[in-house]
């Protein structure tokens, strides 16, 4: 499979797709991942992952990272998880992450798969009322 192809699939996948070196910064976003977040790909690029969470993640995740690092006790890693994202604009929305580890030839990078699931709750929340 070409480069070219690899790149239409991860550009056209309706999940958010965003890849981070081991120390956390965003090296890679796809469009709906930026769209999730409100940014432009360019403002997300070379920034902190931290930014696209609220407190208390945001303060936390170096050390989860850090923490899985040195320990090699994943606890999103091959589980996944709900978690919450914070937009530019302030807003927050729950989405199930999945990551997953790369190694390269000389470091390793994790991907995040970012599946929002705001419409999924609000249903849910609907059926609670009602049922
Ligand atoms: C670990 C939250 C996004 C990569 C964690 C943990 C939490 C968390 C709660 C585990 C803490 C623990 O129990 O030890 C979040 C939130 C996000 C987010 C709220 C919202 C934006 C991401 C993204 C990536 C990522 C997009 C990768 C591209 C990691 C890695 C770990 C981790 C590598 C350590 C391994 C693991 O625990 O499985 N994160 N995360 N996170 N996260 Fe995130």
């Amino acid at each position: 499979i070409s480069e070219n192809r690899i790149d239409a699939i991860i550009r056209s996948a309706v999940d958010g797709i965003i890849t981070i070196s081991e120390r956390g910064i965003i090296e890679m976003v796809n469009p709906s991942a930026s769209k999730l977040f409100g940014y432009q790909p360019e403002e997300l690029m070379g920034k902190s992952v931290n930014m696209l969470m609220p407190e208390p993640d945001k303060s936390s995740h170096d050390r989860y990272m850090q923490n899985y690092m040195q320990t090699g006790i994943g606890r999103i890693i091959g589980i996944g998880r709900e978690v919450t994202g914070l937009r530019k604009d302030g807003t927050t929305f729950p989405f199930h992450l999945s990551i997953s580890e790369v190694h390269l030839l000389h470091r390793r990078v994790f991907t995040g798969f970012i599946h929002d699931i705001t419409e999924q709750k609000l249903s849910e929340e609907r059926l609670r009322r009602y049922a």
